[in-house]
C-alpha cells in the first residue's frame, strides 16, 4: 500500500460507488456494545457482507511485509484511532473483492467511521452511507462484556488498562460521528443491554421500519 496520506479514496472528489448501486450501513456503538454479535446474526438472515475496520487492521497488523504493522498494533492497544487512510483503504479494498469475488453489494460496515475525518472522507469517496446502526449500552455493562471475552480473545486491548482508553476515545471521538448522522436523520439506535436474541428482535424491527427485509 501507498504512504498514509496518498491512498487513492483521499484524493476523490466522487464515490467509487453510488448508493443506488452499493448499499452501505454503517455499524457503531461502544466497544463491547456487540456489534460484532448483531452483525453475524445479520449476515446470516439478510445477506450482507460484514466488514469489520477492527478485525481488517488486525488482519493488516499480522500481514507478513506490512507497512503499518507496527503502527496499527501500538494504536490498538492504546485504544485511539489509527491515521483514516489506511483504514478507508482496507475498507475499499475489501469492498471491492467482494463486490468482484461474491458478487454481493449489501455492507455493514462495523466499528466505523469511529471519527468525523473517516466519515467525511468514506462518503465523499467510497460510497455514502444509507443509514448508522447504533448500539446504545452503558459502560458497566459494556465493560463486564469485554473483561470476559478477555479471557479467552486474545486481543491486547481486551484489558481494563486498554477498555479504560477505549471508552474515552468512543465519547470524545465517536460519539461526535453518531451526533453528526443524527442530525442527518441517519441513525437507528438500539438498546443493547438484552441478550443477543432480544437484541436482534429489535434490530430486525428496526431494519423493516427502513424498508429492510430479511433475504430469506
Ligand atoms: O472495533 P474494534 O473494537 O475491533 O476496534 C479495535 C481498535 O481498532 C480500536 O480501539 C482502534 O484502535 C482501532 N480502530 C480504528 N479505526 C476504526 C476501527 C478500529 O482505529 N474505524
Ligand atoms: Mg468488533
Amino acid at each position: 500500500m501507498p504512504a498514509v496520506d496518498s491512498f487513492p479514496g483521499l484524493q476523490r472528489s466522487k464515490p467509487l460507488y453510488s448508493s443506488d448501486d452499493v448499499t452501505v450501513i454503517f455499524v457503531l456503538g461502544g466497544p463491547g456494545a456487540g456489534k460484532g454479535t448483531q452483525c453475524a446474526k445479520l449476515v446470516a438472515d439478510y445477506g450482507f457482507k460484514h466488514l469489520s475496520a477492527g478485525d481488517l487492521l488486525r488482519e493488516e497488523q499480522d500481514r507478513p511485509g506490512s507497512q503499518f504493522g507496527e503502527m496499527i498494533k501500538d494504536y490498538i492497544r492504546e485504544g485511539i484511532i489509527v491515521p483514516m487512510g489506511v483504514t478507508v483503504q482496507l475498507l475499499e479494498n475489501a469492498m471491492g473483492a467482494t463486490i468482484e469475488n461474491e458478487g454481493k453489494r449489501m455492507f455493514l460496515i462495523d466499528g466505523f467511521p469511529r471519527k468525523m475525518d473517516q466519515a467525511l472522507v468514506f462518503e465523499k469517496g467510497v460510497c455514502p452511507s444509507r443509514f448508522t446502526l447504533f448500539f446504545h449500552c452503558p459502560e458497566e455493562v459494556m465493560q463486564e462484556r469485554l473483561l470476559n471475552r478477555g479471557k479467552t480473545s486474545g486481543r491486547s486491548d481486551d484489558n481494563s488498562e486498554s477498555i479504560k482508553k477505549r471508552f474515552k476515545t468512543f465519547i470524545e471521538t465517536s460519539m461526535p460521528v453518531v451526533d453528526h448522522f443524527e442530525k442527518e436523520g441517519k441513525v437507528v439506535k438500539v438498546d443493547a443491554v438484552d441478550t443477543p436474541d432480544g437484541v436482534y428482535e429489535v434490530v430486525k424491527q428496526k431494519l423493516k421500519e427502513r424498508g429492510i427485509e430479511p433475504s430469506k
